[in-house]
């Protein structure tokens, strides 16, 4: 099929659980089109192609072949995300790739020069940036309404069973995936350092306490941010006997937010000095909690990467953005392995 001149080509790579997010996102942009779709399963392929009328393909190598593919979303397990984003940017294409961008920094600083080296545009998908809750208090962080910071706290108490983690062999290994820090709360992580800022410390424990995994199913830790704050990150899938929340708590000298529901999607807390108005505004124009985990979020990031690819500009969740949470899960990591705390930018990259 003929892809129309003013439109956007995209090819999804991995046709798993996240990929229908992104399908439906792309076929309701109008300078978006879907042309093509890889899977190394070929009834996944097929079938996710028949659904969104696209173009099937079990190999990537040839998908990235196409001419009237500007922008590839890489949807494959983790382990496989840089070593397919530097396929694709090597071909010219622009990359979005879900998260975790990869599994170690190495890779991470690899998929980012190799964008660089090809003149293409990279965005990692951390769509929970755009919930409107988020956005509000992202407003209030740049506004200097915090007044000094004082601490905050990532909270991720989900549910994944043991059917979750063994429907597909990659789930919860220490080379394709990651733990619940990896996998589930890198998206709350990524939120924490975007209020608090630049990390300077980070000391965690994990553990693998119920869920038949290589990786952690729970985890708690504490950041030292280089404006003297604290942050706190506590982690589980272990939660009986369903998801409770994803929260954001944000705490500085003249004011408290904080963010629940499902997945950072609902205010709970909104304080500041002469707040009560825009308070019940706010808590009046609620979002509804989403019908899963994955919110609302990627529609929104795919139209600011499709806004940076048409006026050559840095999209806003470029490569070095997404590499920010992923620091701070290695360096968990590495000090659960250590028992020590684990300074930043870290100098070796620890794998996990
Ligand atoms: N942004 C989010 O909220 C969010 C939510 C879920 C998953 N994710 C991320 O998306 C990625 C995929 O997760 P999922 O839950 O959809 O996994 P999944 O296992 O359901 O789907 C992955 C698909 O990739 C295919 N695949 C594997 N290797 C491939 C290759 N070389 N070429 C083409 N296809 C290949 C598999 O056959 C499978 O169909 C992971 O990195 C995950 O962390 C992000």
């Amino acid at each position: 099929m003929e892809k129309s001149i003013d439109k956007l080509g995209f090819g999804i790579i991995g046709c798993g659980r996240i990929a229908p997010k992104h399908a439906e996102s792309i076929t309701a942009i109008p300078d978006a089109e879907l042309v093509a779709v890889c899977d190394i399963i070929p009834e996944k392929a097929e079938e996710f192609a028949r659904l969104y009328n696209a173009e099937p393909y079990l190999d990537y190598k040839e998908l990235l072949q196409r001419d009237d593919i500007d922008i590839v979303t890489i949807a494959t397990p983790s382990g496989n995300h840089a070593e397919i984003g530097i396929a694709a940017a090597k071909a010219g294409k622009h990359v979005m790739v879900e998260k975790p961008m990869s599994m170690t920094l190495k890779e991470a600083d690899s998929l980012i020069k190799a964008c660089q080296e090809n003149n293409v545009k990279l965005s990692v998908i951390h769509q929970n940036r755009y919930n409107k809750s988020i956005k509000t208090l992202r407003t209030a962080m740049e506004s200097g309404r915090f007044g000094k910071l004082t601490h905050g706290q990532a909270t991720v108490r989900w549910n994944r069973n043991d059917e979750y983690y063994t429907q597909a062999p990659w789930r919860g290994t220490k080379l394709q995936d990651g733990g619940v820090l990896m996998n589930q709360s890198i998206h709350n992580i990524d939120l924490l350092q975007w209020m608090m800022g630049p990390v300077e410390s980070v000391y965690g424990y994990t553990t693998t306490a119920l869920r038949p995994i290589e990786m952690e199913d729970v985890a708690g830790a504490v950041i030292r941010f280089k404006n003297g704050a604290i942050g706190l990150i506590e982690a589980a899938t272990t939660i009986y006997p369903k998801n409770i929340e994803e929260t954001l708590n944000i705490f500085g000298a003249t004011g408290s937010v904080i963010i629940g529901g499902i997945a950072v999607n609902r205010v709970e807390t909104w304080e500041f000095e002469d707040s009560e108005e825009e308070k019940k505004q706010i808590f009046a124009s609620q979002e509804n909690d989403p019908p899963t985990v994955y919110g609302f979020g990627h529609r929104e990031i795919i139209e600011d990467m499709i806004k940076a690819v048409k006026s050559n500009t840095s999209p806003p969740l470029n490569g070095e953005e997404g590499r920010k949470a992923l620091e701070i899960i290695l360096a968990i990591y590495k000090s659960q392995e250590t028992g020590l705390p684990v300074k930043l930018p870290m100098l070796d990259d620890f794998a996990g």
